[in-house]
């Protein structure tokens, strides 16, 4: 783990570590060093999503409206983070490059913003919120299913999951080219399907409280869902 130390080990790493075993550790590395890469053009490009960014974190925000813990997983360059505090809400991020972990501490003065794996990583108390803007879809399917359960546990009762995927026609997942950006690095990638991405947060204990779509200023199509965890 990069970054943690000093970091509470709390809430069930080690459990997760052993079911993941050392294709996550892999996966991993892999994408600390596409998304260090990355991280210049996710800064210049962010700038053209202050507004969806915005209308997003604001719809979460009146389903745990004011000072109330919120966990950005895969916070990139710490925008989303940025509104959040805006909108009196107390972000902490978390991201596994820290080369977006350190835009999203100059952007955020005075915010926790960890250098590690979600996936792996240990944290020293739970959310009122855990918001994971474009982030499930970076991981085979089933280790998406353990992420989704991780963000269930990190989460108070009743606590409310932010959670977006782009929309797509068949289900399938790889290593591929991220054609968007320069250098069209390889990264893993699943593409959901919207009746198999909702099956697995029902089964994953969320009730969904809204949904809808959005087309980015790059033309991808997303589908966002705020979910509450049910009880157990
Ligand atoms: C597609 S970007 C999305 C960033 C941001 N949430 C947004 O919507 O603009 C995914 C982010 O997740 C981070 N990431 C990838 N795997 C991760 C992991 N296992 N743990 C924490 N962060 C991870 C990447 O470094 C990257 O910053």
């Amino acid at each position: 783990m990069v970054g943690l130390t000093g970091f509470h080990l709390g809430i069930g790493a080690g459990n997760l570590a052993v079911v993941l075993g050392a294709d996550a550790g892999e996966l991993g590395r892999r994408h600390r060093v596409t998304y260090d890469g990355l991280a210049d053009e996710y800064e210049v490009k962010s700038a053209y999503h202050v507004e969806n960014t915005r209308t997003q974190v604001e719809r979460v925000s009146s389903f745990v409206a004011g000072e109330r813990r919120v966990l950005d997983v895969g916070c990139a360059v710490g925008l989303a983070m940025s509104i959040m505090t805006e909108l009196c809400l107390i972000p902490t991020g978390v991201d596994i490059s820290a080369q977006m972990a350190s835009y999203a501490r100059r952007r955020n003065p005075g915010r926790t913003v960890l250098i590690g794996d979600f996936l792996t990583a240990n944290f020293s108390s739970k959310f009122d919120a855990v918001y994971a803007q474009s982030f499930i879809h970076l991981f085979p399917k089933q280790t998406a299913i353990l992420a989704i359960e991780r963000m269930w546990h990190l989460l108070e009762d009743g606590g409310v999951l932010f959670i977006s995927t782009t929309v797509e026609s068949s289900s399938s997942e790889g290593w591929l080219a991220k054609n968007d950006y320069g250098g069209q690095p390889v990264r893993y990638r699943k593409s959901w399907q919207r009746g198999e991405f909702v099956d697995v947060l029902s089964r994953g204990r969320f009730r969904i409280l809204r949904t809808w779509d959005l087309v980015d200023p790059f033309g991808k199509n997303w589908m966002i869902y705020i979910a509450r965890k049910a009880p157990s």
